[in-house]
């Protein structure tokens, strides 16, 4: 009877848990920060697994911080074939955030995750995005053209960069006399504020957590 108890406690815990979100950044990791402390309290949502594609990035800190596996990748592998997409299945990944993460992913990634991956973007798209579209060069962009408003994109993943269907756009004013950083800066706190409970809302609205 012990046993059967201790059983059953278990599986119902790995059931409620069975949301387990991978993590794709690049750099600092300020959004995958937020993100996983959006979860750390949640009994069905976890943030199972960082990867990232540059040794010395800030992100693999706060991995470290909290505990969360890395993964930090080559490109090679990455390009080439289905190595990495074994690799999250076999970790239990069911839903990837990308959150700065600069390399395209490839094809059979894509299609084992459909509509299960999504990114955010520093800006308004269409407009300034795709390859090369990251960082400063998008404010930077936005204010010479003298842009009144931007603000983030969230979106679903597909084969195309800052390309597949729209979730949601939340704008915030250009100022007469922003700089490319003060411009980041009112983005970042927006991306900070809504990502997480998009994530989670999607998560939760695509696949209803067990109700035991
Ligand atoms: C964010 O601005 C996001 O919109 C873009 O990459 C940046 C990542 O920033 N896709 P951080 O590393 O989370 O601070």
């Amino acid at each position: 009877m012990k046993q059967f108890c201790k059983n059953y406690f278990y599986l119902r815990q790995v059931k409620n848990l069975k949301h387990r979100i991978a993590i794709f950044a690049s750099g600092t990791g300020t959004n995958a920060k937020k993100i996983i402390e959006h979860f750390i309290s949640s009994d069905k949502i976890t943030v199972a697994l960082i990867v990232c594609n540059k040794p010395h990035a800030g992100v693999f800190n706060i991995a470290d911080q909290y505990q969360i596996p890395a993964l930090l990748i080559e490109k090679k592998k990455f390009v080439e074939g289905n190595h990495y997409t074994d690799e999250l299945k076999n970790a239990g990944i069911t839903f990837i955030v990308l959150a700065g993460f600069l390399w395209k992913l490839p094809a059979p990634l894509i299609r084992a995750y459909q509509n299960k991956i999504v990114n955010i973007h520093p800006a308004l798209l269409p407009r300034y995005g795709g390859k090369g579209m990251y960082g400063h060069y998008v404010h930077e962009a936005v204010i010479q053209s003298a842009e009144k408003e931007s603000g983030i994109t969230i979106h679903y993943v597909d084969e195309l960069y800052d390309h597949g269907q729209h979730i949601l756009q939340v704008t915030c004013p250009v100022l007469p006399d922003d700089t490319p950083e003060k411009l980041a800066k009112r983005i970042q706190l927006l991306e900070h504020e809504y990502y997480p409970k998009v994530i989670e809302e999607i998560i939760l609205r695509n696949e209803p957590a067990s109700s035991e």
